[in-house]
């Protein structure tokens, strides 16, 4: 490995989002002096391939910090309450991928393309929060469109990926699969229902008001990134028998005037947003083409006739890329770029 660059860690490196982080950083030939791949006792041992080197997984502890400057946590709530502060007392950065420190107004919640400035306060606790996956591919094309036409409602629908629960989940989806075509029963394990040949309008628990945490997420983390506290936000949270990608049927209400032309013009300009956005010729943003590419995908952008302060859209990104790991490795480029 490299001399030049960074000591980074990779905290829960065997998970579906730690083995994207791994990958993410070896495709986008991020400065690495060292990498410490670092999960549960369970997998300590294992080992894994980084630029064509081996590196043994290791127990996390507090001490695997020390000398470390740049971690990448995705191991768990819990994990990340325990472990990241204290890598920061070791003067450790921290991007974490849990929704343990999003909401703290001490930690700057931060999609690159969209509130990169919220990374100054990063030295109050050294902890930077890496948006919910739905949150983060939804916010980046209503970025634009915000600061344009100004939001004031947003109606959502999510159709998410198994893979946003983590990797036993997606074996899970590919058993039941298979136990259902094989006509045997199947025990739900990771998800409160079969999920294969389903649909589960329930992701994480339900809150007292009805909604769930995880549309809970998608409500008030909207609303810290956009700097928008009485933005009203109208989720609906679902998780569909698919591997990879979330989709999102999105429609914005706006305070001034707007077409889908200008929609369009905006979003074909945006960075990270690719329109996709042809319906004569059946084009539009798929799962299957998402799947593994960086971009979010925009298309079906429309409009009711008459109607002009609404537009709706379809949102589609790989969410273990730009709704993770990607968006995660953005934040480290960012702040190496300004920072560090
Ligand atoms: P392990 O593979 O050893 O269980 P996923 O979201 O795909 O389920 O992955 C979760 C990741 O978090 C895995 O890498 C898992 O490691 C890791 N993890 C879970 N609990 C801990 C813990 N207490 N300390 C460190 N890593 C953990």
């Amino acid at each position: 490995m490299s001399q030049d660059g960074f000591h980074v860690g990779v905290v829960g490196a065997t998970g579906a989002v730690g083995r994207e982080m791994v990958k993410t950083l070896e495709e986008r030939d991020f400065p690495i002096a060292s990498l410490r791949l670092l999960a549960s006792p369970r997998s300590a041992g294992e080992e894994m391939t980084f630029r064509g080197e081996s590196i043994t997984v290791e127990v996390a502890q507090p001490d695997s910090f020390e000398g470390m400057q740049i971690a990448l946590f995705s191991a768990g709530g819990g994990t990340s309450k325990e472990l990241a502060p204290e890598a920061w007392a070791r003067g450790c950065l921290v991007i974490d991928n849990s929704s343990a420190w999003r909401m703290d107004p001490d930690c700057p919640l931060v999609v690159p393309e969209v509130n990169p400035d919220a990374l100054e306060m990063y030295e109050r606790k050294g902890i930077i929060g890496n948006p919910n996956c739905s949150t983060i591919q939804m916010v980046v094309p209503l970025r634009p469109l915000h600061d344009r036409f100004g939001i004031n409602r947003i109606v959502v629908s999510t159709y998410q990926a198994a893979s946003g629960a983590g990797q036993k989940a997606m074996t899970e989806l590919s058993e039941q699969t298979v136990s259902t075509l094989n006509m045997e029963p199947v025990e739900p394990k990771n998800f409160p229902h079969q999920l294969a040949f389903n649909l589960l309008p329930h992701i994480d628990v339900f809150m007292e008001d009805g909604y769930t945490k995880e549309e809970h997420k998608m409500i008030n983390e909207t609303r810290k990134i956009l700097d928008l506290p009485d933005l009203e936000v109208f989720p609906t949270c679902v998780r569909v028998p698919i591997f990879s990608c979330h989709a999102e049927s999105v429609m914005i209400e706006t305070d001034e005037p707007i077409t889908v032309e200008e929609v369009r013009a905006l979003l074909t300009d945006f960075p990270g947003v690719e329109v996709q956005d042809d319906p004569a010729s059946a084009l539009y943003p798929m799962p299957l083409n998402a799947s593994d590419t960086d971009p979010v995908f925009v298309g079906r952008i429309r409009q009711l006739p008459g109607d002009t302060h609404r537009v709706s859209m379809w949102i589609v990104a790989d969410n273990l890329r730009k709704g993770a790991a990607l968006n995660a490795v953005q934040i480290a480029e960012l702040m190496i770029a300004e920072y560090l």
